[in-house]
């Protein structure tokens, strides 16, 4: 067992990796959550199984071991008329029309992740205004957001608690309604408690604790130059869109979509699937000169407008899948302009391995913060004839504030939230970055790493493909 160079940037970043929890997941086992609910709001069957296969039991008859519905003023109701095409757990709505309660109890205390599925209605229920807590977290402050069909409201709440209540209060004379809510335990390493700041200076770093004592709500989860990943191919039934919608576009020759048909290679020290599956993974966009002797003077940019007044952490998904050989990418990495990451080069990160993933936390906020804008591009290590850049997935999750809101009401208030009292507001915009790089790591051999050494350019046996489809072009 002959232990490969490490280079100083991966020590430092494993001491970072070191502090955190759980980093021992196998990344080959499914995932099974201690506590998994997934509640059929309405409906009187035993259970109803969703387009994913997944079983929703009814919440009229639930079994006294599991959750508890606590209501004195609720009644089901049923779509008379169905949308074609929309899943079977929409077919049914619960409303409440005074304050009520769903108790899960809790196997396993930590990170639960919380979806609540609402559908549009055409019907007087349309645009009823209500609040639900989970726990203590405001999570919806005004009921759903016109515009859209189903949503599929996704959050991250700490649970230490015997049990996690997720409440309904509509607000005077109106009605409270929903159809669907998922429970489910979250893998301990997917939300990391420490993020590092870098602000200013990477010289003194600033570490902020307690992420995961916060509740987060995914406001984007996107496959970069890939197709939408549906739950059916997430171990965490996530959802993943595409990206297209959130690239500053450019038509640049240099800029490129890849995908790979070979194996991701996930490491013990790195991202499990339950971070990010496969089909993330396996896409990618790329700056590249492959083509070319002189490197491109660009970024690749993408911008996600959010709601002001909120920090955000935002993960970063990295796997080198469009590289022929190990120690040829190296690029920067931008968040709202500043420098996240600079001469990135994830052959270090991942021990020495192509097509190994990694992600990056960076928590920014600040006053007038209204959207995320990542950028990719080429550092002064670059070379020519090679990538020079790439990206695989972005996920963005809002923070709960200080108030413990994560939708306005008592939390919108940005004085109270202490995001602006808190720094020196020197501009119109104030903004912090927080990088923390998640590398889990053991040091070990990989006995296949060389395979990948021999890829020779377009090499057609190596399962590594490059695409040439232009930029607004679908996969
Ligand atoms: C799951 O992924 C595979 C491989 O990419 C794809 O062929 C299949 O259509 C996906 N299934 C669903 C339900 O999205
Ligand atoms: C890339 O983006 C960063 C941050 O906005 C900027 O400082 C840099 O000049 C950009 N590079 C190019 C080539 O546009």
């Amino acid at each position: 067992m002959a232990l490969l160079p490490v280079s100083a940037a991966l020590l430092s970043l494993t001491l970072t990796a070191l502090l955190l929890p759980a980093s021992l997941v196998l990344s080959s086992t499914q995932f099974a959550p201690p506590d998994n609910y997934l509640v059929n709001c309405g409906s009187d069957a035993p259970t109803t199984l969703d387009p994913d296969n997944r079983p929703f039991v009814g919440d009229h008859r639930a079994p006294s071991s599991s959750f508890r519905l606590t209501s004195s003023r609720t009644f089901p109701l049923a779509d008379a008329t169905p949308r074609p095409h929309s899943s079977p757990i929409y077919s049914q709505v619960r409303v409440f029309y005074s304050a009520s309660s769903y108790r899960f109890p809790v196997k396993q205390k930590g990170t639960h992740i919380v979806r609540l599925h609402i559908q549009r209605r055409s019907d007087p229920l349309d645009r009823q205004l209500f609040r639900v807590y989970a726990g203590e977290f405001l999570l919806i402050g005004d009921g759903v957001e016109p515009g859209v069909d189903v949503a599929i409201k996704e959050y991250f709440v700490w649970v230490d608690g015997e049990d996690l209540e997720i409440r309904f209060v509509p607000k005077k004379g109106s009605f409270a309604y929903v159809n669907a809510i998922e429970v489910i335990s979250a893998p301990a390493s997917l939300i990391a408690d420490d993020a590092r700041l870098l602000g200013g200076s990477a010289r003194s770093p600033i570490w902020i604790t307690g992420v995961t004592q916060r509740a987060l709500e995914t406001v984007y989860r996107v496959n970069v130059g890939g197709p939408k990943v549906t739950p059916f191919n997430d171990s965490l039934w996530r959802t993943w869109l595409p990206d297209d919608e959130y690239l500053t576009a450019s038509e640049d020759p240099s800029i490129r979509r890849v995908y790979t048909s070979g194996p991701i290679r996930y490491q013990s020290f790195g991202p499990a699937r339950q971070d990010g599956p496969d089909n993330v993974y396996n896409t990618a966009r790329v700056v590249t000169s492959e083509k070319s002797s002189s490197i491109p003077n660009l970024n690749l940019t993408w911008t996600f407008p959010v709601v002001e007044g909120y920090e955000y952490l935002v993960r970063l998904h990295f796997c080198d899948i469009a590289s022929v050989a190990l120690g040829m990418l190296y690029f920067n990495v931008y968040v709202n302009g500043y420098l996240a990451y600079e001469n990135l080069d994830l052959s270090s990160l991942t021990i020495q391995s192509l097509a190994s993933p990694v992600y990056a936390d960076f928590v920014v906020r600040g006053c007038g913060l209204d959207s995320v804008s990542v950028s990719v591009g080429p550092s002064d290590l670059s070379r020519p004839h090679s990538v020079d850049a790439i990206l695989n997935g972005v996920e963005i999750f809002k923070m709960s504030n200080a108030v413990k809101s994560l939708d306005g009401g008592v939390g919108m208030d940005l004085k109270r939230s202490g995001i602006c009292n808190a720094l020196p507001l020197v501009a119109v915009v104030c903004l912090l970055v927080l990088l923390s790089m998640v590398v889990k790591r053991r040091l070990a051999t990989l006995k296949d790493s060389g395979v990948w050494a021999r890829l020779s350019l377009g090499g057609s046996d190596s399962g590594l493909k490059y695409s040439s489809i232009p930029l607004a072009d679908k996969l």
